[in-house]
């Protein structure tokens, strides 16, 4: 390969922060931002110990890995992120907004608590933990990207996931409110919008329908979206892996304001 295509993909010098990277496609993230050579700091809710296989295997690339263990949702939280990818690596250059949560509740049974617990951690920390990045890049006179991950369900819902698609449509509208203000400090806002991935958050949703029944129906329902897709495949990690290498890279330095679907043509059904 010619060095240019090599150079195009090099994070090599370059910090990484994925939050909710401990597992599923932050994972998947972070391992191609490790192999193109970036330091990754992973932040996450659960135990650096359940951790611990992503971890290694980021580590196994060659690349420096760091964990913060921290709850996204309580923004008090959010200012000790960037800091803490500073004090390791010494700068920060690439911030990768991940984590998310998603939980089945058709609207007649919406719960307020439910509403903000999504909202906080899928909308509220992206803006602030993004606002934290910038004012820091700009501290140190550098440019940046900022790649959020919102869903094909901010383009057309699937259906009792109402405080999920606000959360969603709300990250594809900040990700262009944020792209048109920080552009003119050489930090670029895009977000990728993957449709259905296989995830340890996916299998917990399954899990969520406990009968035998229940559990059949959404097999049954699995396989037929499967046949469904152009594509004829659920996605994985790695495939929005790809998809954020290429946002995170110099590859992708004239984009800004953008979404990239990556739903196998989900949204052609
Ligand atoms: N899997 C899919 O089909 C799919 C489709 C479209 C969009 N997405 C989006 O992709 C992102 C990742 O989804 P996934 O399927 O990998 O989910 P997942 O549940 O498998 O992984 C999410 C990660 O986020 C972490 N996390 C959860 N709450 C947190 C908090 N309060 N603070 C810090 N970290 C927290 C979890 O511990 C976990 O490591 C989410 O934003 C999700 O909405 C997923």
């Amino acid at each position: 390969m010619h060095d240019i295509i090599k150079d195009l993909f090099d994070l090599t010098g370059k910090t990484a922060i994925v939050t909710g990277g401990a597992m599923g496609i932050g994972k998947g993230i972070a391992m191609q931002l490790a192999y193109a050579g970036a330091n990754i700091l992973i932040v996450d809710i659960v135990p650096e110990t359940e951790a611990q296989d992503t971890l290694q295997a980021i580590a196994a690339t060659g690349a420096k890995v760091a964990y913060l263990q921290t709850d996204l949702a309580n923004t008090a939280n959010v200012a000790g992120v960037i800091a803490k990818a500073v004090s390791v690596f010494g700068d920060v250059h690439i911030l990768v907004n991940n984590a998310g949560i998603f939980k089945y509740m058709p609207l007649t049974q919406l719960s307020e608590e439910m509403w903000d617990k999504t909202l906080s951690l899928n909308l509220k920390a992206v803006a602030f933990l993004s606002k934290n990045f910038i004012n820091t890049l700009i501290e140190r006179k550098h440019g940046g990207k900022i790649i959020n991950i919102s869903s094909v369900d901010s383009l057309k819902p699937t259906g009792n996931l109402s405080q999920y698609d606000a959360s969603k449509g709300g990250v594809r509208m900040l990700t262009r409110a944020f792209a048109k203000e920080a552009g003119k400090y050489g930090i670029t806002v895009n977000d990728i919008a993957p449709g259905g991935i296989n995830t340890p958050g996916v299998a917990r949703i399954a899990g969520d329908s406990v009968t035998k029944e229940q559990q059949e129906a959404m097999m049954a329902q699995t396989a037929q979206f499967i046949q469904q897709l152009p594509l004829q495949r659920i996605g994985q990690p790695d495939d929005i892996g790809h998809a954020a290498l290429f946002l995170a890279s110099k590859a992708s330095d004239y984009i800004t304001g953008s979404t990239l679907v990556v739903d196998g043509g989900l949204l052609l059904v």
